[in-house]
């Protein structure tokens, strides 16, 4: 049937997406970003039920006109003093990638939302190479270029490295010279 080939296509696209650039969650799982009925889920009881990785993302929707959405520190995260914040996102359909690992805390820019638990709490796990946590459970494969988020790389070996090799190519035109000195 049409409607089954259809749900083919939208499943293998969405696992090559998912492959591509880690998994994309809807906050909160479906619905529009918020406040929480009473009886509802909270985004937190939600977040607590998933695993977060570098690369993974989501995804708010709402109301331009009526929401947005805050990055802000914990601080602002428990007092909703909304007047502060990180970055702000406005546009409806707001897409976070998580580029590293950590805490990250969202809030409703709208400060009435936000006092009544329009908000998420979400721990980003670390990558494979941290002996230190205390590990979970192995992750799933990641791709290999996964480290893209700022390592220090070497160039001060690098250039120590070609240092000796000029003096050592030097050392060989001098040894030359001399050889054909004699
Ligand atoms: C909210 O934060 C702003 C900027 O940090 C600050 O000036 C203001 O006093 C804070 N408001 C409250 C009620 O704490
Ligand atoms: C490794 O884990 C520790 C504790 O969980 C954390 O403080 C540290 O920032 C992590 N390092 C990296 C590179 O993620």
């Amino acid at each position: 049937m049409a409607n089954s080939s259809l749900c083919l296509v939208l499943a293998s696209s969405f696992m090559v997406l998912s492959l591509a650039a880690g998994t994309q969650f809807k906050v909160g799982g479906s619905g529009r970003w918020s406040a929480p009925d009473n009886n509802a889920m909270t985004y937190n009881q939600w977040a607590e039920k998933n695993r977060f990785k570098i690369g993974d993302s989501i995804v708010f929707t709402y109301l331009p006109d009526e929401d947005s959405v805050l990055l802000v520190d914990d601080d602002v995260y428990k007092s909703c003093n909304t007047s502060s914040h990180i970055d702000q996102f406005n546009d409806g359909n707001t897409v976070f990638t998580f580029t590293h690992s950590g805490n990250f805390y969202f809030v409703s820019g709208v400060k009435d939302n936000c006092d009544k638990n329009e908000k998420l709490h979400v721990v980003v796990l670390g990558d494979r190479t941290n002996k230190s946590s205390p590990a979970p459970a192995p992750l799933p494969a990641s791709p290999p270029a996964e480290g893209a988020t700022g390592e220090p790389s070497p160039p001060p070996n690098a250039a120590a490295a070609k240092v000796v090799g000029v003096v050592s190519s030097l050392g060989a035109a001098a040894i030359a010279a001399l050889s054909f000195t004699f």
